[in-house]
């Protein structure tokens, strides 16, 4: 990189609006869309979308809502042509929506765009000229009045073509192409050029697209040019302002928002932000931003998972993990204390709600969503918010317990999540690691279930008489068989007897408590015991066993073989 970028690159001159309006609006109605999936992001992929592909993205936008469709550019190829027509002759595009064809200002082309037409219901013609210094004395080597000329020989041909689509509700669309870059006031001299041809009234509506073809600058400057034109064109209410930005700067979103409160009435992008370069506007993205604001958007992504198969499938492309709302880990909580806010707020969501169909608990109660992290539910959008646990040398004894209960239904008794916590920790610094789930079990396994020595149990059996417990205990020590015999008021109460009977030195069981595993597991209890020896030490065990008394018995010969 140069020492100093300025001798090779300059700032984007700002408008020059001192009284701008559009920072103090607020948006509170969703604009009109339409979908350029089908031309932009088409002409974007490394292998173009075959017309089957093309079908199956089509259908998906209608099933979204979309009214206004640009079906790609019928004069450049067979493909796009034969798609249009299909379309057309087969009637699959619903009364309601329009297909929006691009086309350039040659009589060729516009021979070719009106042919792909003919038999449409609704149909927007979308004209375009690029208008910026750089592609005037670059690319057309053109003056500015030159390029006007341009624009209005393609507007007036479209004109004059008009009525070969007789029974075709037409609506026209120009686009000063490169706008952003494109000075205001012949942005607006060359629009209005095209108005002059066209005539649009307000009963009917021209389309003026302003792109952000390639973004230049700040969104802020965007909605600058946007308010001045809205503000300074001739016969604002005969247009439908519209708004198509890219992504070069990583702000096609803001500038497209920020447009909208400039004043535009239409936003043109594509499905996960697809498109030349760093790609259009993600439509998706702006939609849910205007939901998450409690603005109905227009358009349903309430299956947003499908939606993204269905154009994984089309264009080859692959939506970025962490790509707002449809990215795969947006709804992942990988952070503890993440976790446990998000939990809490569900908790309080789901309080604040009677039934699962959102009824406010009373009639002049409203629950508004405010669940810390999650900007909206996930479900409203057909998917899941997710909690990933992992546990590395740095996690508390919290996170221990908590994998092993979710994953497993193994309900650690306090002091013994203290005890085996730094046990688990130890282990996971020793391996440099992150563990799963399902290895912490297994380290808990280790620990307490599957110690056998010194004390291994062959059978236990007990008889009760008059309150008193008799129990009789079959067990290797140090792999040599030894019975043990003892009474007590219980099972457990019987064993530790036998044990002090047999010259083990003395200890009492100081706290007790078992549960049933969760189905699946390979056993139906487990029991927690901690035992105090004379002097004064304690060691937690654990048994499991299909048996709760067995799981017991166990789980005292686990504290034991504890030491
Ligand atoms: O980005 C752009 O300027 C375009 C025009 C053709 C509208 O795609
Ligand atoms: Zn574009």
């Amino acid at each position: 990189m140069l020492k100093e970028p300025s001798k090779k690159y300059r700032p984007f001159p700002p408008v020059h609006l001192p009284d701008r309006q559009w920072p103090n609006r607020t948006l509170t109605r969703a604009p009109r869309w339409c979908s350029v999936d089908l031309r932009d992001g088409n002409q974007a992929l490394a292998i173009p979308m075959n017309i089957s592909q093309k079908l199956e993205l089509f259908h998906a936008l209608v099933k979204c809502g979309f009214k206004e469709i640009e079906v790609g550019f019928p004069s450049a190829n067979n493909t796009e042509f034969t798609f249009n027509r299909r379309l057309i002759e087969e009637r699959r595009a619903p009364e309601d929506v329009w297909l929006q064809v691009l086309v350039q200002a040659r009589e060729d082309l516009i021979e070719r765009t009106f042919e792909s037409l003919v038999g449409a219901r609704k149909a927007i013609i979308h004209l375009y000229n690029s208008t910026s210094p750089a592609q005037r004395r670059v690319v057309f080597g053109m003056s500015k009045a030159q390029i006007v000329q341009v624009a209005v020989r393609g507007a007036r041909m479209i004109k004059d073509r008009l009525p070969q689509l007789q029974g075709t509700e037409v609506m026209l669309q120009y686009s000063p192409e490169s706008f952003s870059a494109t000075e205001v006031e012949f942005a607006k001299e060359i629009s209005e050029a095209v108005m002059d041809v066209w005539q649009p009234t307000p009963e009917r509506k021209m389309i003026l697209n302003l792109p952000d073809t390639v973004e230049v600058a700040m969104p802020n400057v965007y909605a600058d040019q946007i308010e001045w034109i809205c503000r300074h064109i001739r016969n604002r209410e005969s247009l439908i302002i519209s708004l198509h930005t890219h992504n070069d700067r990583d702000t096609g979103t803001a500038a497209t928002e920020l447009g909208l409160l400039a004043g535009a009435d239409r936003v043109e992008g594509t499905l996960f932000g697809n498109g030349e370069r760093t790609g259009n506007l993600d439509l998706v993205t702006v939609a849910l931003n205007l939901y998450m604001h409690g603005i109905d958007p227009k358009l349903d992504f309430s299956n947003l998972n499908a939606i993204r198969q269905v154009y994984e499938r089309c264009t080859g492309m692959s939506v970025p993990p962490r790509q707002p709302y449809a990215g795969e880990l947006v709804f992942t909580a990988f952070s503890g204390s993440h976790q446990d806010a998000i939990r809490k707020g569900l908790n309080e969501w789901k309080e604040k709600h009677h039934t699962s169909n959102l009824e406010p608990r009373t009639s002049n109660e409203v629950a508004y969503w405010d669940v810390p992290y999650l900007t909206l539910d996930p479900a409203d959008i057909g998917r899941q918010y997710r909690e990933v646990i992992r546990v590395n040398a740095q996690s508390g004894k919290g996170g221990v317990a908590y994998l092993l209960e979710s994953e497993f239904g193994i309900e650690l008794p306090k002091e013994l999540q203290r005890e085996f916590g730094p046990i688990a920790n130890n282990e996971v610094d020793r391996l440099g690691r992150e563990v799963s789930g399902a290895e912490l079990k297994a380290m808990f396994w280790r620990e307490y279930i599957e110690r056998t020595a010194p004390w291994q149990l062959l059978g236990f059996e007990t008889e009760s008489r008059n309150g008193v417990v008799r129990c009789r205990a079959r067990l290797l020590r140090d792999g040599k068989p030894v019975e043990l015999a003892g009474e007590g008021n219980g099972p457990l109460a019987a064993l530790v007897h036998g044990f002090s009977q047999a010259g083990v030195p003395r200890f009492e069981i100081s706290s007790y408590s078992e549960h049933a595993l969760s189905a699946g597991e390979e056993a139906s209890a487990i029991a927690y015991i901690q035992i105090k020896h004379k002097d004064g030490r304690t060691r937690w065990g654990a048994g499991v066993d299909t048996n709760i008394e067995l799981a017991s018995v166990r789980a005292v010969l686990s504290a034991l073989n504890r030491g």
